[in-house]
């Protein structure tokens, strides 16, 4: 599902939606949360790989040698928005368990709602790899777009933002200031409250995470 958005895909499969009704529910405990978002991201990242490109190897089974299929091109980049998007990162590394992770530490002053960059490390020569951006929630957009215009002032060029959900408000000014991307989303809700908290959304991810509520 698209939305709309050409560059936006809502993932429509039964076991996300069924999955994002127990995440968005109140009365799951911590434990499930984190379970959950993990389960969430990995069939999210089946999705957000589709078009990783591959090339032909050889391949020895205890039977004989034929040619396989396998990733081609330089290793996929991760980098989570602490401090939610570490909920992300087990779901990642499940599927890519190579790929190399980057950090940036932001978090949205709860009065003016910008975010506010605290820690940044990447791993060396970014620019020809995958990246994907891990973060729950996409909210005004202020903290992935800041985010993602930090990676491309490191090299970042390919670049992908991954979230469980997705705000319109939020689309709309990612895209905006950042036309090249794409983004992967389990849901979709149409409006943020007057604090900027999506709606119905599933209240602040990196609470419920990390038990801070
Ligand atoms: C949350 C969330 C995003 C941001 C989304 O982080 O994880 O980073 O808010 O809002 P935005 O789209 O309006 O910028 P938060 O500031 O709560 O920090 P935390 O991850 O440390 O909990
Ligand atoms: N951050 C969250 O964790 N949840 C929201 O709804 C908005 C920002």
């Amino acid at each position: 599902m698209s939305k709309g958005f050409d560059q936006l895909t809502v993932l429509d499969h039964p076991l996300v939606q069924h999955k994002m009704s127990i995440l968005r529910n109140k009365n799951t405990d911590k434990k499930m949360f984190t379970e959950l978002v993990n389960e969430i991201t990995m069939l999210e990242v089946y999705e957000a790989t589709r078009a990783l490109p591959l090339e032909d190897c050889q391949v020895e089974t205890p039977l004989a040698t034929m040619t396989g299929k396998c990733l081609k091109g330089e290793t996929p980049v991760i980098v989570p928005i602490l401090r939610a998007g570490l909920g992300m990162v087990e779901g990642m590394t499940e599927l890519i368990p190579n790929c190399r992770v980057g950090f940036l530490g932001m978090y949205r002053d709860e009065e003016t709602f910008q975010p506010v960059p605290y820690y940044a490390k990447f791993p060396d020569n970014m620019g020809s790899s995958p990246i994907f951006v891990l973060d729950p929630m996409l909210a005004t957009g202020g903290s992935a777009s800041a985010g993602i215009s930090f990676i491309k002032e490191q090299g970042g060029r390919d670049i992908v933002m991954t979230c469980i959900v997705a705000a319109r408000p939020g689309v709309e000014r990612l895209l905006d200031e950042h036309p090249d991307i794409r983004i992967y989303a389990a849901a979709f809700d149409e409006e943020l409250t007057p604090n900027a908290y999506i709606t119905p959304g599933l209240g602040d991810a990196g609470d419920r995470l990390f038990g801070t509520i």
